[in-house]
């Protein structure tokens, strides 16, 4: 059975919107685990629209199950993971002018640049999973890098709005994981993903773990976090 990563970033938009302290996406974080979330994920950017260093420092703390910090490959970020030392960096483009992560990194163009960021990090005993769109060109870079793992990007697919589009991603997606497999690659997927866009990857067995963050904060609003993970939980054993 595939895992679930549980992204709070959103329980912190909810909190940045008001400029206090609540709500608290630790005590979420804490909930999310407890409901059986097998890791926890944050987005820290550089304009600290959502996570703070300080979520990250606490999530560090008290995170049982595997602490996921989704970040640029700055140096400002890079300092911040040597710190902390989350159990797993997940390397994302950042634009700051995008509502979220728009695109997989294009390795290809940065691949030096990220080449040492993972060097840096896999030295700190860090594991570095690389967030890349379902192109094989990309997949094969991430492996001569040396990345641990990649995360697939699963946005278009997600967002598609024809039923012959959803299905063309589809493809891509499925051709993606099992190149990555081939790699020996850890193969994850994420972003968009929801309560009804997760049946797609029935059979899928190549992916190892989604990453969802939106649509289970989104649901908690109605069932509190606890039946959300569980919920989605359910859904993924369904696959
Ligand atoms: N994976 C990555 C790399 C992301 O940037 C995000 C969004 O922060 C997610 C997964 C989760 O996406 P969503 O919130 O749409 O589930």
């Amino acid at each position: 059975m595939a895992e679930l990563a549980v992204n709070v970033d959103h329980v912190a938009t909810l909190r940045q919107a008001r400029g206090i302290h609540y709500p608290e996406p630790v005590a979420v974080a804490i909930a999310a685990e407890t409901a059986g979330a097998d890791a926890i994920v944050v987005h820290l950017r550089e304009d600290r629209r959502h996570i703070q260093e300080r979520d990250v420092r606490l999530l560090r703390q008290v995170v049982q199950s595997r602490l996921i910090l989704e970040m640029a490959a700055t140096s400002e970020m890079l300092g911040i993971a040597l710190d902390i030392k989350p159990d797993c960096v997940t390397l994302v483009p950042e634009k700051r002018e995008e509502l979220t992560t728009e695109g997989g990194l294009d390795l290809i163009t940065h691949q030096d640049a990220i080449r040492e960021a993972v060097n840096t990090l896999k030295n700190a005993h860090i594991k570095v999973c690389i967030f890349i769109d379902p192109d094989i060109d990309q997949i094969k870079v991430a492996h001569t890098i040396d990345a641990d793992m990649i995360e697939i990007h699963t946005g278009a697919f997600c967002d598609a709005t024809t039923q012959g589009q959803k299905q063309k991603e589809l493809i891509r997606i499925v051709n993606a994981a099992k190149i990555g497999t081939k790699l020996k690659l850890g193969v994850n997927a994420g972003h968009g993903i929801d309560y009804n866009t997760i049946k797609a990857f029935t059979g899928l067995s190549e992916i190892n773990e989604f990453s969802i963050g939106h649509s289970i904060i989104g649901r908690s609003i109605l069932t509190g976090i606890d039946q959300a993970v569980r919920d989605m939980k359910q859904l993924i054993k369904e696959l």
